[in-house]
């Protein structure tokens, strides 16, 4: 029996309700198959904030350090000062953890058209640069109550940053069919982004096999809809990385499709697995949350710590559900959040 412990932060709104069923389907496969999830809970998040004061303690980091990973749903609600969530919280994780790859998967699933119905070959990877770029949250107010005033935020742009994210596209590129598509804005800016398309094309050189493009944001929004099949792994920046993995999620149907991981290639941090979505707060309570994204998670967490025939599992019972039409009611069906993770579980 290989066993793993796991660090649960359910969060916000519809957190609490997808994460124990996703967990729910991993503890099912799990002991059908050999291994064990000993998981602890941590209440933090937004409510945590409005109970204690802070949306994790201080020594949080600390606390997670010693997890194979963590398990995560979202955190953020309506009452709360919207910018703290990712402040106070996840990019905490994501930068103090080094977790510096944001691996984003799109693809078709069986079972339901899309709004992309026509397009039945969807199948490629959203790797985000996760701990620097757009959103690394230095700037300032100055004078913001006077009529002169004015906010700043600033971008940087690392070569430690820019290689090792684009390492991983190219190594996860001669896994799939060796095609990067780097995202970049590099016409209008014209500091930043040139070199990170410069450290990019460096990086290339040692990855012959692999074909390069390079795509503005502007047109890779317009060709997630228009010829999605064009992609295989896509390169982007944190706040480009962040849109388009939502377009990615809504071009498979729903936003609450997408999985993701954010990942420490070597292993020394944990790593933390999160639905691509927020907490939905207008949906929160009512078990009709979409589970497939945060199961997915799941799947995704199970490659990460070496499980990958797991992983592949989950998701084949994961579209057998779907092609028996049990489907949540954002993908037009009628199941609830249980209903569905309970078909996955009789299907693994
Ligand atoms: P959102 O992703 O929570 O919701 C956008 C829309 O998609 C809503 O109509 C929602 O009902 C729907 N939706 C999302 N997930 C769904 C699911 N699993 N099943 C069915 N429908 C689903 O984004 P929004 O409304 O912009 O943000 C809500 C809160 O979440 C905010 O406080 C925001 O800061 C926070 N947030 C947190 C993130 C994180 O913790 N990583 C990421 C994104 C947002
Ligand atoms: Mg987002």
């Amino acid at each position: 029996m290989e066993k793993f412990k796991l660090a649960v932060v359910p969060g916000d709104g519809i957190g609490p309700e997808i994460v124990p069923v996703a967990l729910q389907v991993i503890d099912a496969l799990g002991e059908k198959t050999g291994f064990k999830f000993e998981k602890q809970f941590f209440p933090w998040g937004a409510g945590n904030y409005l109970k204690t004061g802070e949306f994790m303690p201080a020594n949080g980091l600390e606390t997670l350090k010693p997890f194979d990973a963590v398990f995560f749903g979202s955190v953020g609600l309506p009452e709360v000062d919207d910018t703290l969530p990712a402040k106070d919280y996840t990019f905490k994780v994501r930068t103090g953890f080094q977790q510096y790859v944001n691996y984003r998967p799109v693809r078709t699933y069986p079972g339901f058209h899309g709004p992309l119905a026509e397009k039945k070959n969807i199948d490629f990877v959203v790797v985000r640069e996760n701990t620097e770029g757009e959103f690394v949250q230095v700037g300032s107010q100055y004078l913001p109550e006077a009529q002169n005033g004015m906010g700043v935020d600033t971008s940087i742009f690392t070569r430690k940053g820019i290689e090792r994210i684009a390492h991983y596209a190219f190594r996860l590129a001669k896994k799939r069919r060796n095609k990067v598509t780097y995202v970049t804005k590099s016409n209008t800016l014209i500091y930043s982004l040139t070199y990170w398309d410069r450290v990019i094309v460096e990086v290339s050189a040692q990855y012959p096999e692999v074909e390069l493009h390079k795509m503005y944001i502007d047109a890779s929004t317009a060709n997630f809809v228009l010829r999605p099949e064009i992609f295989d792994v896509v390169l982007t920046t944190n706040l480009f990385g962040d849109i388009l993995s939502d377009l990615g999620g809504a071009i498979m149907g729903s936003l609450g499709l997408g999985g993701s991981g954010n990942i420490n290639p070597e292993k020394d941090f944990p790593s933390m697995f999160e639905p691509i979505h927020g907490s939905a707060p207008d949906i929160a309570g009512k078990n009709i949350a979409n589970p497939l994204g945060t199961i997915w998670s799941g799947a995704l967490m199970l490659e990460h710590l070496g499980l990958p025939e797991a992983a592949a599992k989950i998701m084949k019972a994961v579209d057998i559900t779907c092609e028996a039409g049990i489907l949540p009611v954002d993908l037009g069906g009628k199941s609830g959040t249980i209903e569905i993770a309970e078909s996955v579980i009789s299907n693994l």
